[in-house]
């Protein structure tokens, strides 16, 4: 009986681990395809209601990469995270890590 319970709980343990291991590789190579797909609504539907749905602008600048060509990534992910100061665009950083807005950021530079 004894042992029976012991290769149960054993089977458990195997069993949370491998459920942890994809969670671990998200965090550790990039940002989950989930998360990816959150932040691509958040472009739309946030970012979207003042650049634009297509993110030609509107009350916000366009942000398509020819608008952006010039700009540095740090300065573009920076204005996701700090907002602009004095104007109508926010600060997401309570919102967004540092690698969300970076993978923004190379979303608005390499979108086609
Ligand atoms: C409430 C309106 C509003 C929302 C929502 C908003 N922005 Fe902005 N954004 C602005 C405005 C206005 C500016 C121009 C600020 C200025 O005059 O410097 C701006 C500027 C920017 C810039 C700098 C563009 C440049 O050419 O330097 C980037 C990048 C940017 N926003 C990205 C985003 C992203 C990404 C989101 C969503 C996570 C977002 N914005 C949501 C209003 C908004």
């Amino acid at each position: 009986m004894i042992m029976h319970q012991d290769r149960n709980v054993k089977r458990l343990i195997v069993f949370m681990l491998s459920m942890t291991l994809p969670v671990i590789s998200a965090a550790d190579n990039s940002i989950s395809s989930l998360r990816q797909q959150e932040l691509k609504n958040l472009l739309i539907q946030d970012c979207g209601s003042c650049h634009g749905l297509l993110m030609k602008g509107g009350l916000g600048p366009a942000l398509l990469p020819e608008n952006l060509r010039g700009k540095p990534a740090w300065y573009i992910t920076k204005t996701i995270l700090e907002g602009r100061p004095g104007t109508a665009m926010p600060a997401w950083g309570p919102l967004l890590s540092e690698k969300e807005a970076e993978w923004i950021t190379t979303l608005l530079l390499e979108k086609p």
